[in-house]
């Protein structure tokens, strides 16, 4: 049986499900990263690493809430935080100290942090943190990088040359897209006067599918103090993870501007913008010209909202020291060393297994063709984003379900401090039997696809 087969088999409710919901829901989705053809998996509940399904099926999870989940699923400590909450009350209407301590643990772990102004979600957080950067130099154009994800919204939402439709040009002409090349970044900035901040991912686009050059964050950050432009690390994703103090502590870079969200609110939805404190001046009161001319007016009715700033606390006081972060990152490189043997196992020309402490990623078939579990970083970009061939990420996505692993669309994967080993043991075994089955009942793909070449 194929492994589209099986996993039709495997999940009749969860099909059932999605017959429902594509006629509530376009293309029968909440988020585009969750479509997946023939159809998603429901899920029911979750705890520690693990997820069930609405068909009963039990799964290692590796999407760990798009990242959010740096603990696992339930957390005691969270968990017992949320609900003493929700006995206080959900939402004040009122300022509540919650949100300084939440903010204390920020500034104390981010040590570029001075101030910090709380919003409900990772975009709206990088929305922010362009209105402060034009705010305060005055300046309207953001340089960013070429695939690099910064949310959904308006302003950032051109990451090639192509006009996204219903962009306003203007908006899209607002940012400029470079390449990850500082030659090419110094250039634009010797030759417009006109910029006011560059936004990056601090490991690479996607959260590290496409690595930055070794020194690269350090370098733009010179780069950017040399022509006096400020520097947003978006940390929403490595924030908390990569360490406690994100890509900016382990590379020892001080950025103007910070955006945060995902483990900062411990699960809950909510984000952050934090920096310099004379650039926030930019949200606070002055007088009646400074008000009008000066002020970035921002409101929000779940800021600082009192379950995530509980559930946020509980995760940043067991994230504090470290233990967490470097527990998950070594889980994660031996996954990764797991997930190559198996590739090199089967000479998988053009697979590779790669990663970034607690952050893996996975291609299957590219067309740089390199040597099995050995990435080649001259892979274009869109190529390391989208997991080599789209038609064997498909596989490897269903297979690992078959074999009870969620991985991240079948290419990525949050490991958490809820593994453990043999979790990581069972997930090597899933993905080898997964590669099995691909090869004896895709045959279709072995040539295209530097199967066994
Ligand atoms: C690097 C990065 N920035 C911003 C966002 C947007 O955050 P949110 O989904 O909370 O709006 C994401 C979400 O995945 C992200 O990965």
């Amino acid at each position: 049986m194929s492994i589209v087969e099986t996993y039709i088999r495997r999940h009749p409710r969860s099909q059932a499900l999605f017959d429902q919901a594509q006629t509530l829901f376009p293309s029968g989705v909440t988020h585009d990263g969750r479509y997946v053809t023939p159809f998603p998996i429901y899920v029911e509940r979750c705890t520690g690493a693990r997820k069930w399904d609405a068909d009963g099926n039990e799964l290692i999870d590796y999407w760990m809430g798009h990242g959010a989940l740096l603990l696992g699923h339930g957390h005691p400590s969270i968990v017992a935080a949320v609900q003493q909450q929700m006995k206080r009350g959900t939402h004040y209407g009122a300022e509540h100290e919650l949100s300084l301590q939440w903010a204390h643990l920020i500034k104390r772990l981010f040590t570029s942090i001075e101030q910090v102004r709380f919003t409900a979600s990772g975009t709206e957080a990088t929305m922010m943190a362009l209105r402060l950067a034009r705010a305060y130099t005055g300046k309207p154009i953001i340089i960013r990088f070429a695939g690099h994800y910064h949310g959904w919204h308006d302003m950032l939402a051109r990451d090639t040359d192509i006009l996204p439709v219903g962009l306003l040009d203007g908006l899209a002409r607002s940012t400029i897209v470079v390449p990850t090349d500082l030659t090419y970044v110094e250039d634009v900035l010797r030759k417009r006067s006109d910029v006011a901040a560059v936004i990056l991912e601090p490991t690479g686009a996607s959260y590290g599918a496409v690595p930055l050059p070794t020194g690269f964050l350090r370098d733009l950050r010179q780069l950017t103090w040399k022509y006096g432009v400020l520097l947003i690390c978006d940390e929403i994703v490595t924030g908390f993870r990569i360490a406690p103090g994100g890509a900016q502590q382990r590379e020892g870079v001080v950025a103007d501007l910070t955006t945060l969200a995902k483990v900062m609110a411990g699960g809950l939805p909510g984000g952050a913008v934090g920096g310099r404190a004379d650039i926030l001046k930019h949200l606070a009161f002055g007088d009646a010209e400074w008000n009008q001319k000066c002020k970035i007016r921002h409101f929000g009715t779940f800021n600082a909202a009192p379950l995530s700033a509980a559930a946020g606390i509980a995760m940043l006081e067991i994230v504090a020291d470290g233990a967490p972060c470097a527990y998950a990152a070594n889980l994660g490189e031996t996954l990764v060393a797991g997930m190559n043997a198996e590739i090199r196992k089967r000479r998988l020309v053009g697979w590779a297994a790669y990663g970034d402490g607690s952050i893996i990623h996975l291609v299957a078939g590219c067309s740089t063709g390199f040597a099995p579990g050995e990435l080649d970083p001259r892979t274009p970009t869109d190529e390391l984003k989208r997991g080599g061939d789209p038609r064997l990420v498909h596989l490897v996505c269903l297979g690992m379900i078959n074999h009870g692993v969620d991985l991240m669309r079948g290419r990525s994967g949050f490991l958490s401090a809820a593994h453990t080993s043999a979790d990581v043991a069972a997930t090597i075994a899933a993905f080898a039997a997964t590669l099995d089955a691909i090869g004896e009942h895709h045959a279709q793909l072995q040539s295209s696809a530097s199967w066994q070449r």
